[in-house]
Order: C-alpha cells, then structure tokens, then sequence
C-alpha cells in the first residue's frame, strides 16, 4: 500500500477513529445522489470505506440496505470498527480487509446490489485501477449500480487549477499515480459490463458516475 502525502488527511480522533474533513464536507452531496440511484434494498459494498464517516452515515441513511465496509489500511478498519461500535447497527457489519486493486475479490466477496467508491483511483495506478473497475462490474448482482465519486479528468484535461496542483503532487510521488479520465473510466466499465446510467456534477469540480449491471446481458 502506497504512503502519499495528502491536503485534508484523516486525523486521529477519539480512541482508533480517525476523521477527515474532507469526507464530512462531501458526505451529504454524495448521499443525495446515492438517493436517487441506490437499489431499493439488498448488499451494499463500500471499496476504501477509509475513515468509516461515509459508510456509517450512508447506514443510517439508508436502512433498507445491508452495509459492507472495506478498506486494505489497518488504521482505517480499525477507525470504521470503531466507529460501529461507538454506534452499532443491524444493517451495518463489521469491516473487512479488501484490496480492491487485488484481481479476485469479487467472487470471494460478491455478488452485491451496489458497490460505492469514494476518492481511491487517482490514488493508485492505470493498471490497478483497470483491475479494481473489473472486479466493481463484476461484483454486480444483475441490475445492480457502481457508484463512483472523485475528482477526474475531463477530456484529457485537468479542469481547475486545484486539480492540477494536486494531480501534480500525486504524481511528483509517483510518477504510476494521479487523475484517470472520467470517459475512459465509463468506457472501462462498459468493456466489463457495466453500462453508465448518469454522470452527475459534484461541488468543488469533482464528479460522480453511475454505471448499473444490466438485468440481461
Ligand atoms: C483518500 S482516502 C478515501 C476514504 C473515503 N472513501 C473517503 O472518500 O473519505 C483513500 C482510502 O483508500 C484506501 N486504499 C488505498 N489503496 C487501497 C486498495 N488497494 N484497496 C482498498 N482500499 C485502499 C486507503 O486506505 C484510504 O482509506
């Protein structure tokens, strides 16, 4: 697993739980969008849940869903157990180990009716990144959503001077590293399977895509 210096990291916060900003800033306008594309009910698999912030108010949230968090840092699974048992609920479980860069993990692990991901794939390489989209369509139960949120490329281009700022520190400490662009990753998806239903617009330029399994292949 990659160390990378990141702006607004988690930080230590009572006991294991560590707390991040930024996943507070952003956690209601991704709800928002999970609302109108989450399936009605069914298995729900958080990639890199992280601080656990996203997972236990998406949980609450969303109580007609079971909730699966992941994450391949001990640090950030003992944050999200924290955080559950600070606050357990029944459709809520315990988190596991998962690297979603590892070719395999959806058949061990699936199917699911969704699968969530927040601000992971400019965090790791081009290669990684095709293996973690293949494994997300996969993992899909028949009609079931990838839900993906972060900052992206658009056309090739970094779009804000914030984006190239951080796509260049990501890249200044590793060079395999940075912003994919969105349309690759729709076309990605597509090749495994997965066909983009929405790409909404998210608040400081970053962006969500949607891509559902679909019921008859
Ligand atoms: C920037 S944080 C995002 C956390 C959370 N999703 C959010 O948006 O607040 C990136 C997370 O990805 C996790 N991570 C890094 N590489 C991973 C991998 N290969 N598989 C699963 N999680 C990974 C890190 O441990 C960290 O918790």
């Amino acid at each position: 697993m990659r160390r990378l210096t990141l702006p607004d990291s988690a930080a230590a916060g009572e006991g294991a739980i560590r707390h991040a900003p930024s996943a507070a800033r952003n956690l209601e306008p991704i709800a928002a969008i999970l609302a109108q594309y989450l399936p009605a009910s069914g298995r729900v698999l958080e990639l890199a849940s992280g601080t656990g912030q996203h997972i236990c108010a998406f949980a609450e949230r969303f109580p007609a869903l079971e909730w699966q968090p992941s994450d391949i840092d001990k640090a950030a699974l003992a944050s999200i157990a924290a955080r559950i048992a600070h606050a357990p609920r029944a459709n809520l479980a315990a988190p596991v180990a998962l690297d979603a860069c590892r070719p395999g993990w959806a058949a061990a692990n699936g199917p699911f009716n969704a699968v969530c991901l927040s601000n992971l794939l400019h965090l790791i390489s081009a290669p990684e990144a095709e293996t973690l989209l293949a494994e997300a369509a996969s993992a899909l139960a028949p009609g079931g959503r990838f839900c993906l949120y972060g900052p992206f490329r658009r056309g090739g281009e970094l779009v804000t001077e914030g984006d190239r700022a951080f796509d260049a520190s990501l890249r200044a400490q590793d060079k395999a590293i940075g912003y994919k662009d969105i349309d690759d990753i729709a076309a990605t998806l597509l090749r495994f399977g997965a066909v983009e239903i929405a790409r909404p617009e998210m608040p400081a330029g970053n962006l969500m895509l949607i891509a559902e399994r679909p019921i008859q292949a």
